[in-house]
């Protein structure tokens, strides 16, 4: 398996923010974890794993994991996460827009709170696209756009000022869903809640969780929009 040898992205503040807030988060996303993997089983690979804490969530069905993760300070806890883990965790450096990987090798792919901030997701599904065999399967779990007409509004205007810079390249007002369909999979099914379930919500808060498919048949053509209708396209479509 070819190695990065450059990290694509360097957060190492909200590294170290997210490492903290991913794990006081975990008893109310948890059971999105479990609900985003039950029954994988076969070889997967796993795009912007962060601290690694979907890895306690693989069943033992899966024969071993790949974690894509660019950001050194998260590859350093993902590490420390796959020694944990009940299923054999490799963690990678490398990124969504340009996987380390052969083509076809992989039986499921997964997505959790990633699409927000890759810099290219049109390139980043096409590259999981690629990696997965057909008929193989892409699971997530993302954040994007919601609520009523102000919050999209306060989205979009997050997106181009703030959010990013503050939140390690997040966006808050993708559309994950629309993505995934316009880069070939067939949806088979969503979700949508809100994280946290109750109190104020936050710009962050309207999520997805679900399941698509590579098509049987796909002959590896991609095509399809990025379902990001922000302002910064710019940036979305720079791979570094
Ligand atoms: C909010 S964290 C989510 C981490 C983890 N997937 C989880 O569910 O807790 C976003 C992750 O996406 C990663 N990321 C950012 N840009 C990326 C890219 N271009 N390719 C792959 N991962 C990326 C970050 O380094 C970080 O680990």
């Amino acid at each position: 398996m070819a190695r990065a040898t450059k990290d694509a992205v360097h957060h190492p503040v909200f590294a170290r923010f997210y490492a903290r807030l991913s794990v006081s988060a975990e008893p109310r996303v948890g059971p999105v974890r479990d609900e985003l993997l039950a029954g994988l089983s076969g070889r997967v690979i796993e795009i912007g794993a962060g601290n690694g804490l979907n890895f306690a969530h693989f069943p033992t069905t899966v024969a071993e994991v790949v974690a894509i993760e660019p950001e050194a300070s998260l590859r350093r806890f993902a590490l420390e996460s796959a020694l944990r883990a009940e299923v054999p965790v490799d963690v990678v450096p490398g990124a969504a827009e340009a996987l380390p990987v052969k083509s076809e090798a992989f039986d499921a792919a997964v997505v959790s709170l990633v699409l927000c901030s890759v810099r290219d997701v049109r390139r980043s599904l096409s590259e999981v696209r690629r990696v997965l065999r057909p008929g193989g399967e892409l699971r997530f779990f993302e954040h994007g756009r919601g609520g009523g007409r102000a919050m999209r509004t306060f989205q979009r205007a997050l997106d181009r000022t703030v959010w990013p810079p503050l939140f390690g390249g997040c966006h808050v007002s993708r559309d994950p869903v629309a993505t995934i369909r316009a880069a070939g999979f067939e949806i088979e099914s969503v979700r949508e809640f809100l994280v946290p379930e109750t109190g104020p919500r936050l710009p962050s808060s309207y999520c997805v969780a679900g399941r698509a498919r590579r098509p049987e048949s796909d002959d590896g053509d991609g095509h399809g929009g990025d379902g990001d209708d922000d302002d910064d396209d710019d940036d979305d479509r720079t791979v570094s």
